[in-house]
This record gives structure tokens, sequence and C-alpha cells, in this order.
């Protein structure tokens, strides 16, 4: 077995934290049927208790072990989307810690196709509790040097399975009402959703339960985001820089000529792939890399408002905002 997987596991099985990596985003993680170890969590990530975490499995046979009254959509969706970006909300099991469900009677379950932390998951045997291994309010990391960067020597070991494939993190559906609710968008989106159920996806609405990503401020670099229209982008950069602002730019679009020669000191311009996949996964590395350079104003253009694209810019609306969180 790799040493990594077999490391990982001996901590776990300790009660220690470890970080792993997923197809999204890298998750911080300890045995989700120990309250003590998942608390760690919450001390490391500076993360308020009362927020539940994500219990990480390794495949859909063990989903009855953690919740009950599983309804049929549940099985449908994890047979079409399993190992992969998707998390199920569903009523808790008994046993399950209140400390991973935020004191409520539900719990939300995923299995991660990454195939360190699967080989990890078999191993292990158990379940996985598992935020995104930030700092409370962060942008999550995509990277296992962008979880040192993060949490430094506070972590007991971090598991390097390279950078993460998807790059935003799992789409969140609540199994437990009347009708299947989207409460996280993700790279599966509620259409992908919708053609295997055969039934509408409900798109928030109510008022959403305790899912921290669903506070206003989330996902938020420290240097301040705003979003501009690609019509307006080139505009709005110039007339930054007359006022003497350095810019950190996030586009869809080349630099354009007439910032060419500009310095990097004035002007730093990235460009993302065009498509959502490919900018999904280019998207927090790029947001950390621009955030280091301390630039007056990083500057992100809007994308698509297509269904591909709403996890996207779902990010980018909380990266960008300025309120309280
Ligand atoms: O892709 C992902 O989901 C990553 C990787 C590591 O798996 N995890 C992740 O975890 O994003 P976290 O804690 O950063 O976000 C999980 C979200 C939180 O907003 C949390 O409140 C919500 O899931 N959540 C967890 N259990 C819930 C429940 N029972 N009801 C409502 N929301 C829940
Ligand atoms: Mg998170």
């Amino acid at each position: 077995m790799n040493n990594q997987i077999e490391q990982a596991v001996v901590l776990l099985r300790q009660g220690k934290v470890v970080a792993i990596p997923t197809e999204t985003v890298y998750g911080l993680a300890a045995d989700a049927s120990n309250a003590k170890a998942v608390e760690k969590i919450f001390k490391i990530k500076g993360r308020p208790i009362g927020h539940p975490v994500i219990v990480h499995i390794a495949d859909s046979s063990q989903l009855s072990q953690w919740a009950i009254d599983i309804p049929q959509d549940a099985y449908k969706l994890t047979k079409a989307f399993w190992p992969g970006p998707l998390t199920l909300i569903l009523k808790k099991a008994r046993f399950v810690p209140d400390i991973v469900t935020g004191s409520q009677d539900t719990v939300g379950i995923r299995c991660p196709s990454h195939p360190i932390t699967q080989a990890i998951l078999k191993e292990f045997g158990g379940g996985l509790a598992a935020p995104s291994a930030n700092r409370f309010g962060r942008i999550s990391p995509t990277s296992a040097q962008a979880v040192k960067e993060e949490l430094g020597d506070n972590v007991d070991f971090i598991v390097d399975g390279g950078p993460c494939e998807v790059g935003v993190e799992s789409t969140i559906l609540d199994l437990t009402g009347k009708n299947p609710r989207l409460l996280r968008p993700g790279m599966i989106s509620h259409q992908d959703i919708e053609k295997v159920l055969h039934k509408p996806v409900e798109l928030g609405g109510k008022k959403i339960p305790r899912v921290s990503g669903a506070l206003p401020k989330h996902y938020a670099p420290e240097t301040p985001v705003v979003l501009i229209s690609s019509d307006n982008l080139s505009h709005f950069v110039r007339n930054q820089l007359h006022k003497k602002k350095s810019l950190a730019v996030l586009s869809l679009q080349a630099l354009p000529f007439i910032f060419k020669k500009l310095s990097e000191n004035q002007l730093i311009w990235h460009t993302l792939p065009e498509d959502a996949k490919n900018y999904a996964q280019k998207l927090y590395e790029k947001m950390r890399a621009l955030d280091y350079l301390n630039r007056d104003l990083m500057v992100i253009e809007k994308v698509p408002e297509t269904a591909e694209w709403l996890a996207i810019s779902d990010r980018l609306k909380r990266a960008a905002h300025t309120g309280a969180p």
C-alpha cells in the first residue's frame, strides 16, 4: 500500500486530523464517529461549532450506516454520480455525533472519487468528517501546497494527491423535504440531477439551514474583489489604473493590446479557460495566487449566467461580497 495512505489511516484511527485530497477540494478529515476527533477540525479551521460537516464514505453500501429513511431518489443519484462531487442531505442515523450534524436531524454524505482518498476510506472502513481544508471563510485549497499555506503545522498530516480535478466544492442536494432542493451549486448541475430523477429540483428559496458555504461572504480572498462584465472590463481597468490602483485581473479574455506596455506592478492579467469545467479547475488556484500579490483590487470578469457556470458564478459572487460575513 502507498505509504501516505497507510500513514493517514494510522493517524485517523488514533483520532488525529489529516488533510486529504478529493476531486473537488482538499478536505480536513477526522473519524466521523469520534466527536473529540471532529472537534479538532473546528479548532484548526477556526470554524464556529454548529456548522455541520460532510461525512465521506467509500461507497453507497455504507449510506445506511449514517442515514435513515433513505429515499429511492438517493440511490438513483448515487448510482449516477458516485463516486463524485455530489453531497446528499439525509435524515441522520441516531449514533451520528452532534458535532458532525450541527445538532440537526440531518447529515450530509458524500463519496469522493479521488483514488487516494478512496483507498484511505476503504482501508479505514468508517466515515470521515471533512470540511474543506481552509481557515474559516477563506478560499478552499485545491493542492497540498495550498493546504500547507492555510493550516501550516496545525494539521497532523497532509496527504498529497496532486491538484484537484474539479476545483470547486461538491453540489449539495437536500433530500429530506417534499422535493429535492439544491443547497449549494456544484459542477453536477441541478439539470444533471433532474435528468436522473425526472422531477424538478428546487433552487434555494426557503431559508437555507446552517450551510456555512451559504453565508453571504465565503470563499473570499483578502484582497477586495469586484466582478465586472466583459463589456466593461477594459474601461474599468483603465479607470482604476488612472486612480493609481494596482490590479490583479482574472479574465476570460487575453490581455488587451492597450495594456501590453504596462508594468507588472500596475497590472497582472491572468486568462482563465473559456469552458466552465476547465475554468472551475483553475479558479481557486488563480485566486489564491493573485491574493498573495497584495494588489489594491482583484478584478474578476463576470462569467455566463448559464447552468453549467452556476457553481462558478455563485463562488465569484461570494468572493466579491463586501458586507459583513
Ligand atoms: O466538495 C466538498 O464538499 C468538500 C470536500 C472536502 O468534500 N467539502 C466541503 O465541506 O466543501 P465544507 O464543510 O467546507 O462545506 C460543506 C457544506 C457546509 O456548508 C455545511 O454547512 C453543509 O455542507 N452541510 C453539511 N451537513 C449539512 C446538513 N446536515 N444540512 C445542511 N448542510 C450541511
Ligand atoms: Mg468550506
